[in-house]
């Protein structure tokens, strides 16, 4: 069971780090799987303690993909972390062990700590929309872009349908993300 997450970590000069991760929960233990290279690898390598945040506010996976990465955070209460304010609920998590790996090393975590702050309101499809199309912003280099817009345009349904005002904000970060991308490459085609 993989869960779509924002980890923060902190560097060892102290900077704090958030990014989206999936975290895969095998028992009592989260594995944070890092593609090389990454601020969140070196991170979790220099301070090897992190918090996995679990938020309802899609802006924030949206944000960290489109250069909007100064969100609020707090001290965390087990670690030498930070927790993001939006956070319905928190883990913090210690790093037992590492497997290395030349493409994606996984962090085998344990948690030693975990808050709850807010309920949990039910699942909403715009929401959804946004961190697969967050996903797809993520491989806009990897991935064909005609697939991609063809599956911006089957998530642009639910969001039409039922996205709040955070959902559309969102949405909109992440398109003019993929826009920006195209016209560069058009550029890049014609020089
Ligand atoms: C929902 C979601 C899940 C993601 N999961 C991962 C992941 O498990 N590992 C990873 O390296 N990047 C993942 N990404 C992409 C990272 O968030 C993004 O590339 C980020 O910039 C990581 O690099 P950084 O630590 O240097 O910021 C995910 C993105 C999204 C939107």
């Amino acid at each position: 069971m993989i869960r779509e997450t924002i980890i923060t970590t902190v560097s060892a000069e102290n900077d704090v780090h958030i990014a989206p991760m999936g975290v895969a929960i095998e028992g009592d233990v989260h594995v944070i799987a890092p593609f090389r290279p990454s601020t969140t690898l070196d991170n979790l390598r220099a301070n090897p303690v992190a918090v996995v945040n679990y938020t309802d506010d899609v802006r924030v996976f949206a944000g960290c993909l489109t250069g909007r990465r100064d969100w609020p955070t707090r001290p965390a209460t087990r670690v030498a972390g930070v927790v993001l304010e939006q956070s319905l609920a928190h883990a913090e998590l210690e790093v037992a062990r590492v497997e290395e790996d030349e493409v994606r090393p996984r962090f085998h975590c344990v948690a030693v700590h975990a808050e709850t702050h807010a309920p949990f309101r039910g699942f909403n499809r715009a929401q959804a929309a946004v961190v697969e199309a967050a996903i797809l912003v993520s491989r806009l280099h990897m991935l064909p872009l005609e697939k991609i817009k063809r599956e911006i345009a089957y998530l642009e349904i639910a969001v039409g349908k039922t996205a709040g005002p955070a959902e559309a904000e969102a949405w909109g970060w992440l398109m003019e993300r993929i826009v920006e991308f195209e016209r560069q490459a058009t550029e890049g085609k014609r020089a």
